[in-house]
């Protein structure tokens, strides 16, 4: 298969990669047959995958487009996937030109699409890491030079956490990355939940949490205390598609059918 350009010789494009079938899902152009056979399949077992992928993109761009107006310039996106189609860089970067993205990745291929597509966007940069080392993630994206923790940061983390299991204990890792900022910085959270699901949409979510995912679905309790003392701004840790939305036509009446919750917190004085 022809590698396209700037991509590292050393990828398989034999095997799906998850980066790539997230991209097909979303309409990017970063994928192969391989991939988008795959991603029929996930579709099939589960209908309402790539609307929630959608809705899930769709309410980052949001909460990135009220975190720039609020001032946010520097951003710190973990399990950001390929950055097409809207991504942070070009929501934040359209309104702020000089605005900083350090882009972190566990998956080699999305890191590597990153690269290449990012390559001459001197306010980007792309790590390749896994979430579960907050604090080698944070040292990184310091010496990096486009970062800078004394000033106020937005950590984005869109779709990721459920990725990490109880076993791994993501609230420790949310601690780090919040003791890691200063007041005025933010926390963007997206989560996939178990909540307000209709029972044959729980089996469906439980089959892919078995099968092609592995994600662990949380409660709202669980997602709000990831927050810790930050403020939670309105309308509080509610289902993507009520986050904020453009236009109160752009849902319809079942928007707990997606399966996920998002929500933006502050760090305000005095609290971690
Ligand atoms: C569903 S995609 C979300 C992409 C993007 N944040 C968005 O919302 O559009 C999840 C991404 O998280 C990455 N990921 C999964 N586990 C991770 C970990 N432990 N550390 C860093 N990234 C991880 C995957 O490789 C994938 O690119």
């Amino acid at each position: 298969m022809q590698l396209p350009d700037g991509l590292p010789a050393d990828i398989d494009l034999t095997r799906p990669s998850a980066a790539r079938v997230y991209d097909y899902f979303l309409g990017g152009a970063h994928n192969f047959e391989i991939d988008r056979h795959l991603a029929e399949q996930i579709a099939g077992m589960t209908p309402n995958l790539a609307e929630t992928m959608r809705a899930g993109r769709a309410f980052l761009r949001r909460g990135v487009r009220m975190l720039v107006q609020d001032g946010i310039d520097q951003f710190l996106d973990i399990g950001s996937g390929i950055p097409t189609v809207g991504n942070v860089h070009e929501v934040a970067q359209a309104i702020n030109p000089e605005a900083r993205i350090v882009y972190v990745d566990i998956d080699p291929v999305a890191v590597a699409h990153s690269r290449s597509i990012l390559s001459d966007n001197e306010y980007t940069r792309v790590i390749h890491a896994d979430l579960r080392e907050p604090d080698r993630i944070l040292a990184e994206a310091e010496k990096s030079g486009l970062l800078d923790l004394g000033r106020p940061v937005a950590v984005l983390l869109a779709g990721v956490v459920h990725f990490i299991p109880d076993a791994d204990r993501p609230a420790e890792i949310l601690a780090t990355l919040r003791a890691a900022t200063v007041p005025g910085s933010y926390l963007l959270l997206s989560h996939s939940t178990y909540e307000d699901q209709p029972p044959e949409m729980l089996d469906a979510q439980r089959l892919s949490a078995r099968t092609a995912t592995e994600i662990t679905l949380r409660s709202r309790a669980d997602i709000t205390a990831f927050f810790g003392d930050f403020t939670i701004v309105e309308p509080g840790v509610v289902h993507l598609p009520l986050w904020r939305p453009d236009d109160p036509s752009d849902h319809d009446d079942h928007p707990e059918r997606l399966g996920a919750f998002g929500a933006v917190g502050r760090h305000d004085r005095g609290v971690r």
